[in-house]
């Protein structure tokens, strides 16, 4: 019959798995909806904040949205939202109302890993004096405990001499680590990789700030005032 054939659409419909990138774009597209006409705006980097980013070109380009001013937080984010017409001027901002990045980890307190892709000195401090900051990701990035992936935490350090950095971080841990890339900045990456979860992020994070030469970490704690996690099932709102 007609109703059932629809019904059989529709379970089928349901059934056809969202990729990791449906759903990252789901996230991104639900934290774009809090952005009011007149903000100041963080704009996050990576491959989910990408997703923000073209959806607030789009809404600009449809006249949905106006007078807003994007803060972008590394080269490729200011390039993309140039490409999207989106304005911005870093320098003449001091306040932000609301920044939507991706993350690396998330954890049940609302705490990050950030900076895979690079970008964790310009993320932080826009997300740190943004009034608002959503995170956005797909629940993938969903740990237990921050350094729980298995994946690289980044520490921004300095050129100079920085194997002495090198070698106290990875003491300070005993993980591995070495150096990924130039940022930015002009800085290095040394990533990080820990064997077990971090018992305490905030103390990790004043160890890692003690060393000199050390600009800054992927630990984002206390910082995030939402999260929005896309999964098969939906999308979830944590606050803080
Ligand atoms: C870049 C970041 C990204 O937000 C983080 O790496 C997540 O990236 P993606 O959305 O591509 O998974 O912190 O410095």
């Amino acid at each position: 019959s007609h109703s059932s054939s629809s019904v059989s659409f529709s379970v089928k419909a349901q059934s056809v798995a969202l990729s990791q990138d449906d759903l990252k774009k789901l996230a991104a597209e639900k934290a774009v909806e809090a952005i009011r006409p007149g903000m100041v705006l963080g704009l996050g980097t990576g491959s989910t904040a990408a997703f923000a980013v073209d959806q607030i070109g789009k809404l600009l380009s449809s006249g949905e949205l106006h007078d807003i001013v994007g803060i972008p937080t590394s080269k490729r984010t200011e390039e993309q939202a140039r490409s999207l017409g989106i304005p911005s001027w870093p320098s003449t901002h001091p306040r932000i109302d609301l920044a939507i990045d991706g993350a690396d980890e998330v954890d049940p307190n609302l705490d990050l890993v950030k900076g895979r892709g690079g970008a964790l000195l310009r993320e932080k401090m826009v997300e740190a004096v943004a009034e608002k900051f959503i995170v956005v990701a797909d629940d993938t990035k969903l740990v237990k405990g921050l350094g729980g992936s298995g994946l690289a935490m980044p520490v921004e350090v300095v050129q100079f001499c920085w194997k002495f950095n090198l070698v106290r971080l990875r003491d300070l841990f005993r993980s591995l680590g070495g150096k990924a890339y130039v940022t930015d900045n002009s800085n290095y990456i040394i990533d990080l990789y820990f064997k077990e979860p971090l018992k305490d992020g905030f103390a990790a994070g004043r160890e890692i700030g003690k060393f000199e030469g050390v600009v800054e970490h992927g630990l984002f704690l206390g910082m995030a005032t939402s999260v929005i996690i896309a999964g098969k099932n939906g999308v979830e709102v944590m606050n803080k």
